[in-house]
């Protein structure tokens, strides 16, 4: 197991990643808050309603319990993740009568195809082994119709990009360009694919087109 990974799973940063780990690392990376994440992840996902939404990935829950917020009656979120601390963390700190939480690994996910109505994964594939296999993962529970939303690494394809590429890789740390997780989506049949960059850290989302659509 790598640093980064050895990292998530320890005890200690899962009790304190939600309110001290999370808000400095990501303002580092992204000059964005917290706050700013979770309001543009409900836009990109669109939430309203009872929709069913898969949160991979989720740590402590710090995303999950908010998006919950946003859902009606009938509406629930589940939450992924392989780390017992951050689970453990989750459903101390994160619970709600509208969200649940499941160990489980980002690249096999335990659901059926087109579970899904809206599936996202933030600031977490650059720690998965096998990132782009996840992300097809999410794509394949996802339903017809349904939303995507990624955060996760971005860096420049230049001398720079390519130093800071092998400096992360030796924590277990992955950087990603531009242009991998869009193609991605567009290869998968993805339509509305949007991307944002901002410093060290890319946003991407996009719908799964129903069948009458594709
Ligand atoms: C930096 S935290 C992100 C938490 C939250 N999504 C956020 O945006 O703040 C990364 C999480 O990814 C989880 N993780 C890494 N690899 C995973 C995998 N293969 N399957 C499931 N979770 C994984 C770690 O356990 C950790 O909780």
């Amino acid at each position: 197991m790598n640093l980064a990974r050895k990292t998530m799973n320890a005890p200690a940063l899962a009790a304190v990643y939600e309110r001290a780990w999370r808000p400095t690392l990501f303002y580092l990376a992204s000059g964005r808050t917290t706050g700013t994440d979770r309001h543009d992840a409900v836009s990109a996902l669109r939430l309203s309603g009872p929709m069913k939404v898969l949160d991979v990935a989720c740590g402590p829950g710090n995303f999950t319990r908010y998006l919950s917020g946003y859902l009606t009656k009938g509406g629930f979120v589940t939450g992924v993740d392989y780390s017992a601390p951050m689970l453990a963390k989750a459903a101390a700190d994160n619970a709600s009568p509208r969200v649940g939480y499941a160990r489980g690994d980002a690249r096999t996910l335990p659901f059926a195809d087109g579970t899904f109505d809206a599936v996202c994964c933030f600031g977490a594939l650059y720690l998965i082994p096998d990132p782009l296999v996840a992300t097809r993962e999410m794509i394949r529970v996802l339903a017809p119709g349904g939303r995507i939303a990624i955060s996760t690494s971005y860096v420049e394809d230049n001398l720079f990009g390519s130093a800071s590429s092998l400096a992360a890789s030796l924590s277990g740390l992955r950087l990603f360009d531009r242009d991998i997780f869009p193609k991605l989506f567009d290869r998968a049949g993805l339509t509305e694919i949007d991307q944002r960059v901002h410093r060290f850290m890319q946003y991407v989302d996009a719908t799964k087109p129903r069948s009458d659509q594709a």
